[in-house]
């Protein structure tokens, strides 16, 4: 499933389902035979033209996979292909890092080609399409809450917009490390399916709050922002890593030094961290929220859910 082009007002347009030569893996590489791959919005930001250049189409859209290495070890690809020491010892400040389906073709594929090193074994207790969701929207949540937000176990996070891939990562990894999850969701169903997750209070979205949070997480962007700066506590931070209905809200200065807030930004992790989230969903018993799972010749119809944002969780696409 590649992006053919770039269509910045109907991105489906671009969508090209076809045969692809096998990945030739460059020395280092490996190629994974691809068993389960989760649809982010990063894939629709490409079909888009964000992150990605007219003259890389078309490529093979896809950063996450979970699938089978030359060896026979089932795996978790880590979509993050960059050199920890360009970037001090964490591969996503490498300055050249990219993600999968950026330069390289990525995982929506019956094969895909990765630096070895880019290898994580998968738990036996996840699923393959458990596994697919873990590297792009639970490691982003996995870095956000527990490394850029700064609080202990016990703080309130407000997670915004519950029902995205991102968020309901945050709703289950902070649960399950006992954090006070609150959630909003513009949607009724959506806020009762995060209860059902295990937040702690549900919240229509921009809806005053009983008390102000530690922590605000941030994904949606601009259609949530004022509220987010309005919903902290003095001294508290947002974490933010996406930008879903626009990147450029009044930046509510004011407020950000009188009451002393720090904005912290947040994107993907270190394949380490990869490891370490694969062993909490093992250790604690979380399951990726998985919304439905689709043959990849239908992925047109997980691409249309989450343009129309009616999706909760992950949209995992088998080959
Ligand atoms: N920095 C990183 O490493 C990184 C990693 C993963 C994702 N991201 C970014 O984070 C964002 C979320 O990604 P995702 O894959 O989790 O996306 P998603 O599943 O599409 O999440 C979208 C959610 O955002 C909320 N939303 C969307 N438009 C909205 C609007 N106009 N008003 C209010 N709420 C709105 C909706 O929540 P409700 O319907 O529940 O209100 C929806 O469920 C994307 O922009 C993505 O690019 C960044």
């Amino acid at each position: 499933m590649t992006a053919g082009r770039v269509d910045v007002a109907d991105p489906l347009a671009g969508l090209v389902l076809g045969e692809r030569p096998d990945p030739l893996p460059a020395d280092g590489w490996v190629t994974v035979t691809v068993r389960a791959a989760a649809l982010n919005h990063h894939d629709v930001w490409t079909l888009r033209g964000v992150g990605v250049s007219a003259d890389r189409l078309p490529v093979v859209l896809g950063c996450d996979a979970a699938g089978v290495d030359p060896g026979g070890n089932e795996v978790i690809v880590h979509a993050v292909i960059g050199d920890p020491d360009a970037g001090g010892g964490d591969e996503t400040l490498d300055p050249r890092r990219s993600l999968l389906s950026e330069r390289y073709d990525g995982t929506f594929a019956g094969r895909v080609a990765v630096p070895a090193r880019n290898l994580v074994a998968k738990p036996a207790a996840l699923s393959f399409e458990e596994a697919a969701c873990l590297p792009t929207a639970y490691l982003t949540a996995y870095r956000m809450l527990f490394e850029r937000s700064g609080v202990q176990p016990g703080a309130t996070v407000l997670v915004q917009g519950a029902g995205g891939g991102v968020a309901t990562a945050l709703i289950v990894l902070g649960r399950a490390a006992g954090y006070r999850v609150w959630a909003t969701s513009r949607s009724r169903a959506k806020r009762d399916r995060a209860a059902g997750l295990g937040a702690d209070r549900v919240f229509e979205a921009g809806a005053r709050l009983p008390e102000r949070v530690d922590v605000v997480m941030e994904s949606v962007g601009q259609a949530t922002w004022a509220h987010s700066v309005r919903s902290l506590r003095p001294g508290g931070r947002i974490v933010v890593c996406g930008a879903t209905s626009g990147d450029a809200p009044p930046a509510e200065l004011t407020r950000v030094f009188f009451t002393q807030l720090s904005v912290a930004g947040s994107t993907m992790g270190t394949r380490d961290q990869l490891g370490r989230l694969a062993r909490f969903c093992e250790q604690a018993a979380v399951r990726p929220v998985i919304d439905r799972v689709l043959p990849l010749a239908r992925a047109r119809d997980g691409f249309a859910a989450m343009l129309d944002g009616t999706l909760f969780g992950k949209i995992v696409l088998v080959p």
